[in-house]
């Protein structure tokens, strides 16, 4: 596909054409801080701002909390607390960074619903939405190893936990498992090299935030109705569009405050509503807290991994099938990376030709379901795995793969669509009927 057909950056200087023709960065700034943008965009399309925004947050307020913290088992849980009574801003500057990590989850969670919602993850967009999936599993990377940091009761029976699921994989799960900790057990050479790790994924990131932006600026942005701006003419295509800037930036900055406001009253006067009390707890490998319980974040995804009990028929007959070589450990550990896999196949999976939602009536239903889903998977993931709770964490992963696998190649055949406008300027234009729907000279 064409990319948008828009004006291009002409060096008019002396001096610019000389640098241009040894380095056009104005022309790349001018592509990027002017590229044609769809002029339908809704309050959805704000979080890939916030992302990038609270990426840089984290990567500047943890360069401060990495110079006075000390990766050792014996003195990392008291310097998170001299961090929070003795350095100058100390107290604010970790709890932004705690708090961070909420707001880029949640930020990345309203984005990647937005995807599947609108259909974003659609030809010719499938690299993007991929190499996105990729961002997320990286997230969820630094999180994690994060939160081992403070050395307090879940850092480190969270760590064991987690990193035992590698020892599930059969014949070499021990052996990765080992590798990953630098030692048979939790302890200093994990500590070590999970600071060193954290330090590092916010930069590789970053890194490939800019891969993930250059895909998206090569096929253009999606918009509210899947319709593609048009590409005939360079008239056509203004018609449908408006520059990034000031635009969206305006539209975005606009969002953002709105939602630092929010995230400020969160730091300043309830740090620790989402945190767990056991971690202000020093570890202790000799006293396993009763409930090990992730960070919310992650919640969904454990539900998922626990979800998969010996009891569970499925389990039963891959046990067998495979000679006990699959268990449901093994299983379950399957189960939740493969939650994460199958959105990666969401542009392959989803046979429907319409793109977004908004003119799919029976994929919204199914859309809702995914989304109410999610947020049970949430809660269940929290829940003791006892009584109805393994239960219910059992439908709402059949329900997840079910989303994927059997619902979105499904619908594409069955669904009738309603029908689209033939243009995003006509859209618009529906919308807002009084504006001209051109930008202000
Ligand atoms: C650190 C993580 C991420 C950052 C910084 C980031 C950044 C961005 C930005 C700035 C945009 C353009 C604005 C917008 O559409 O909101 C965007 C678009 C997009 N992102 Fe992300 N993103 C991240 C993670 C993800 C994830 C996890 C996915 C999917 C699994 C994803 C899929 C997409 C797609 C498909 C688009 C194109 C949307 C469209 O044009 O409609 N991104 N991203």
């Amino acid at each position: 596909m064409a990319g948008i057909p828009h004006d291009h950056y002409e060096p008019k200087t002396d001096g610019q054409k000389w640098l241009n023709k040894r380095l056009p960065i104005a022309g790349l700034l001018y592509d990027t801080l002017f590229i044609p943008t769809p002029k339908n965009l809704n309050w959805m399309w704000i979080w890939g701002i916030v992302l990038v925004f609270t990426l840089v947050l984290q990567i500047a307020t943890g360069l401060f909390l990495a110079m006075h913290y000390v990766a050792d088992t014996e003195l990392a849980f008291s310097r998170i607390e001299h961090i929070m009574r003795n350095v100058n801003g100390g107290a604010m500057i970790r709890y932004v960074h705690m708090n961070g990590a909420s707001l880029f989850f949640v930020a990345v969670y309203m984005h990647i619903f937005r995807g599947l919602y609108y259909g974003s993850y659609k030809a010719p967009r499938e690299v993007t939405w991929i190499i996105g999936v990729l961002m997320f599993v990286l997230m969820m990377g630094a999180g994690f190893m994060g939160y081992v940091l403070p050395w307090g009761q879940m850092s480190f029976h969270g760590t064991a936990v987690i990193t035992g699921l590698f020892g599930a994989i059969p014949f070499v799960g021990e052996a990765i498992q080992t590798w990953l900790l630098g030692a048979s057990a939790v302890g200093q050479p994990a500590l070590n090299r999970f600071f060193a790790l954290h330090y590092l994924l916010p930069f590789i990131l970053l890194g490939i935030t800019m891969v993930h932006v250059w895909a998206f600026h090569t096929t253009g942005n999606n918009n509210p109705t899947g319709v593609e701006v048009r590409r005939t003419s360079k008239e056509d295509a203004a018609k449908d569009t408006l520059p990034f800037w000031p635009y969206f930036v305006i539209k975005d900055l606009l969002a953002l405050v709105v939602i630092l406001i929010v995230f400020t009253a969160v730091v300043g006067f309830m740090p620790n509503y989402l945190g767990h009390p056991d971690n202000y707890i020093p570890a202790n490998p000799a006293a396993t807290p009763a409930h090990i319980v992730p960070e919310w974040y992650f919640l969904p995804f454990y539900a998922i991994l626990r979800a998969f009990t010996a009891d569970v028929w499925l389990v039963m007959l891959v046990d067998w099938v495979t000679f006990g070589i699959v268990d449901a450990k093994f299983f379950g550990v399957v189960a939740m990376f493969g939650a994460i896999a199958v959105m990666a196949l969401a542009p392959w999976l989803d046979t429907s030709s319409v793109r977004s939602g908004r003119y799919r009536p029976m994929f919204k239903w199914w859309f809702a379901l995914l989304v109410i889903d999610f947020i049970v998977l949430m809660w269940v993931g929290a829940r003791p795995a006892e009584g109805i709770y393994p239960y219910i964490s059992l439908i709402g992963a059949a329900y997840w793969f079910a989303y994927f696998l059997v619902v979105l190649p499904l619908l594409g055949v069955i669904e009738k669509p309603l029908a689209q406008p033939a243009t995003i300027e006509e859209d618009f234009a529906a919308h807002y009927p009084k504006s001209t729907g051109t930008p202000a000279e």
